[in-house]
């Protein structure tokens, strides 16, 4: 009973809009000040700092306001007026065998309606019914900036030492002569291998890279041709790839989900929302090469296999697209802007933590090693400072969340990774050291313990090694969220973890259960009411003033930070007792909702600029 409570509980926790003061009589309530205020209105990409509310100067120059209004779209429950869904459940796309349906799709209003252990946090544990009937189980994305940018950092890697000649593409005689694949974790750190990039019949076929990444197949510009599946000599003459580092693996030759966070945005949005997002940014690919330029994040996309849903074949004068790919009448129902702000978020998301000290974390790394599970669970990956080759760390931020042995609880510090210039916020790109991750970034055979069979009865024991950052609150464990335990997980795996499996079924019940309490503290936890030092005074202020007003307990509330923060109503009496309420008394100024791009008069979803009856409400396209 208690469990059928805990999976059921997210359903109900999503966010809705909810600005309105304690007392003031409204429906739109919310004394925790969780829920969002701001109204959804779609946000228009321009790249030129000074176009005010548009996404480039939000993220230069009001980050935290950007980050915030990216947690609001990955947290939101959209409603009909958004244009969400079009039909209800429907199965979607084919499985492999081409015929058989797959995902139950249009089945969730928001990320969190899955997303959602710990609640209002980009968590996970809700299981569906996706590839198969034992279910796939939603991942945490804690943390899914620096996965992304190992992941885009070890393709660049891989590319400065074998795309001799820099055009960004694979042919043939760099194929032949690439040094085998193998990728430092960090200077000093185990090698990764990840394949070899010769091809499979010498100046034909296909390279031979681990499941995680994603080859296709170019002519002699480097442009991708659609349905090749080698290089013949003719047609193709050489081949590009990516890692598609999200998804748990969909099995041989179709590596996972997602190369990028802008994608894994735009791709559930639409699969289980039905909202489908018009993108040009994924596909501003001058050389045609199925690459694209940086992102406002910084992010190339990958167009040559990944392009949002509408591709905006139909475009209104304004800028927007009138494609309607659902047919549901509401347009450009996630535009690039949203995108970006999405992705904003996404980037800066907070790691997971380790609820010990640094000994027991070390303690825990020996019996991990002892054990082999760190062939696979790697636990430490760099990134690289910027340079010609690497991008640098491109967050904004990092809160680095430790163990305080004294208060006997987890406090958060915020550090700044940027460089204040005048109004502009530049990310420093610099190194970090990313402690703790434990994932080689490969796919591996898992043998009958993991084994799936999808809807269609195709077997698949090819899996990630998934991040084990976080997994003391990953209830449930395992691609199919059928492990109740975390012990239950490591006795299944077979194939490639067999050894290790042995090794932890063979250790003294003390080391096992040592190893076990161990991976319980890597976890998760509430990144708005953790205790932070937000200003960096190294202390943590139990009464931390922001507008004038007491907020209570320093924490890492995004609203603290913006360029005109947050005023909170603060101490307000209901039903005889004085609560402190979250409420915000400077919304419109705090959120920037009259900012030229931003302002919406009629609240219809359309900023004005954009709106071609901006004084009546029309959901569907500004006008209707
Ligand atoms: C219906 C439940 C559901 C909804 C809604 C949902 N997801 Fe997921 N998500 C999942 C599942 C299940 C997976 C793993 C899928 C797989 O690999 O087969 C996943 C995977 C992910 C991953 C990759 C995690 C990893 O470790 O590989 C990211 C990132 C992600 N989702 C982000 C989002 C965002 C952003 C949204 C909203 C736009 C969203 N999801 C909506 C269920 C959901
Ligand atoms: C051969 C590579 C490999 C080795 C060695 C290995 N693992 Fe794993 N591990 C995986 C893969 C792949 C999965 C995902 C399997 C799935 O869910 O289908 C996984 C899953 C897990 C999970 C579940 C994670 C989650 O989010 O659900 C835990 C916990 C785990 N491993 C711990 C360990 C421990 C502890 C060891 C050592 C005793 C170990 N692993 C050794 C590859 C490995």
């Amino acid at each position: 009973m208690a469990l059928c409570l805990l999976l059921a509980a997210p359903a109900a926790a999503q966010y809705n809009e909810r600005p309105a003061l304690v007392g003031s009589g409204a429906p739109g309530v919310d004394a925790s000040g969780r829920s969002i205020k701001n109204k959804r209105v779609r946000a228009i990409h321009d790249s030129d700092p000074t176009a005010q509310g548009a996404t480039g100067a939000l993220i230069q120059r009001d980050p935290f306001l950007a980050y915030q209004l990216g947690r609001n779209l990955n947290f939101r429950e959209f409603r009909t007026r958004d244009g969400v869904f079009s039909t209800i459940g429907n199965l979607g796309g084919p499985m492999p065998d081409g015929t058989t349906a797959k995902i139950t799709a249009n089945n969730q209003l928001s990320c969190s309606g899955c997303h959602n252990l710990p609640q209002g946090n980009p968590g996970g544990g809700v299981s569906f019914h996706k590839d198969g009937g034992f279910s796939r189980n939603s991942p945490h994305y804690f943390g899914a900036g620096l996965v992304e940018m190992l992941a885009l950092q070890t393709r660049a890697q891989i590319l400065s030492a074998c795309d001799t000649n820099g055009d960004g593409w694979i042919d043939v005689a760099e194929a032949t002569s690439a040094p085998a694949l193998n990728v430092e974790t960090y200077p000093g750190g185990p090698n990764v291998k990840f394949g070899s990039l010769a091809l499979s019949g010498g100046a034909t076929g296909v390279p031979s890279l681990n499941n995680i990444f994603r080859v296709w197949f170019v002519d002699a510009t480097g442009s991708p041709v659609s349905g090749a599946s080698e290089v013949d000599g003719v047609a193709t003459v050489g081949f590009n790839f990516h890692m598609v580092v999200w998804g748990w693996g969909q099995g041989p030759g179709r590596s996972a989900l997602n190369p990028t966070n802008r994608a894994f945005y735009w791709d559930p949005a639409n699969a289980h929302s039905g909202l489908q997002a018009f993108d040009p940014s994924t596909t501003n690919d001058p050389n045609g090469d199925g690459v694209s330029l940086p992102t406002t994040s910084g992010a190339i996309q990958f167009p040559a296999t990944h392009r949002a849903p509408d591709d905006g074949s139909a475009m209104d004068a304004m800028g927007f697209s009138r494609t309607d790919p659902d047919g549901d009448l509401y347009m450009n129902e996630i535009s690039e802007g949203d995108l970006d702000l999405a992705e904003w978020f996404m980037l800066n998301i907070p790691r997971p933590a380790f609820a010990g000290s640094k000994k027991d974390f070390i303690r825990g790394v020996t019996l991990m090693e002892r054990m082999k599970c760190t062939t696979c669970h790697q636990p430490r990956w760099d990134l690289k400072p910027q340079d010609a080759t690497f991008d640098g760390d491109r967050r904004l931020f990092d809160l680095n969340v430790t163990w305080n042995k004294t208060t006997e609880r987890l406090e958060g510090a915020l550090n700044p990774l940027y460089t204040k210039v005048g109004l502009d916020f530049a990310p420093n790109r610099s190194g970090f050291a990313v402690e703790g991750i434990f994932s080689d970034f490969k796919h591996h055979d898992m043998g009958d313990g993991f084994k799936e069979t999808d809807f269609g009865g195709v077997e698949n024991t090819l899996w990630r090694t998934p991040f084990l950052w976080g997994v003391g609150s990953g209830f449930p464990w395992g691609h199919d969220g059928q492990s109740l335990t975390i012990e239950h997980a490591i006795l299944r795996h077979d194939g490639e973890g067999s050894s290790s499996k042995i090794a932890f079924q063979s250790a003294s019940a003390r080391d096992r259960e040592r190893l076990l309490r161990f991976l319980s503290n890597l976890v998760l936890y509430d990144v708005e009411s953790l205790p932070s030092d937000l200003d960096g005074d190294g202390v943590i202020s139990p009464n931390f003033v922001v507008a004038g007003m007491d907020t209570g307990m320093e924490r890492f509330n995004a609203e603290w930070l913006f360029q005109t923060p947050l005023q909170i109503q603060g101490p307000v009496t209901v039903a005889g007792n004085v609560i402190r309420s979250f409420a915000g008394t400077n919304i419109d100024a705090a959120y920037q909702q009259l900012a030229p791009y931003r302002v919406d008069a009629d609240s219809d979803g359309w900023p004005d600029v954009w709106d071609a009856a901006p004084g009546v409400p029309g959901y569907k396209d500004g006008v209707n």
